[in-house]
């Protein structure tokens, strides 16, 4: 195992589509998978996409609230998701590869998502809440998207060292 280096916003890797995986359960494939996992947890993450360790293909790793329920890390390859709602709740986000920032990101509340793990298995899920925004961040990592290009204003992008001005806010 190993810990990678996580690109940063401005990296050419972090806003290409990536490449579809021809095959999931590739040792190597596997191995990337472990070292992914490594580096999200170093790094204090929840989720982690190829593209983020400089690799451009359609593997994300994610910790969800269902830990439990679903052994703990997920890891997807080629994963497919879909909007369940027309609906869109605003909620804060952060990112690796945005270090220091945080931002109001609108998310769909539903969502279902598919793809085969490295182990071989099909994963069909609909999930909601949290759940479904980890997925739809890190899925979009996966076409060269990044969470500020998914907000509607801009004023809510912060350096986390302020944010204390928007929970006061949020009390009063
Ligand atoms: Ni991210």
């Amino acid at each position: 195992m190993a810990i990678l280096k996580i690109a940063k916003m401005g990296h050419p890797v972090l806003q290409r589509r990536a490449e579809e995986v021809s095959d999931p359960t590739a040792p190597q494939i596997r191995k990337l998978v472990q070292d992914m996992i490594e580096t999200m947890h170093d790094a204090q993450g929840r989720g982690l996409a190829a593209p983020q360790v400089h690799v451009p293909l359609r593997i994300v790793v994610f910790i969800t609230p269902e830990d439990l329920e679903f052994e703990g890390v997920t890891a997807i390859v080629n994963p497919v998701l879909e909007l369940l709602t027309e609906e869109r709740v605003s909620g804060w986000e952060a990112c690796l590869s945005v270090p220091g920032l945080q931002g109001i990101v609108p998310r769909a509340p539903k969502v279902r998502y598919t793809g085969i793990t490295p182990e071989g298995n099909s994963i069909d899920r609909t999930v909601e809440g949290f759940h479904a925004v980890v997925v739809q961040h890190e899925f979009d990592h996966l076409d060269g998207v990044l969470y500020p290009q998914r907000m509607d204003d801009l004023t809510g992008l912060i350096f986390e060292s302020e944010s204390r001005w928007f929970q006061a806010s949020e009390d009063t």
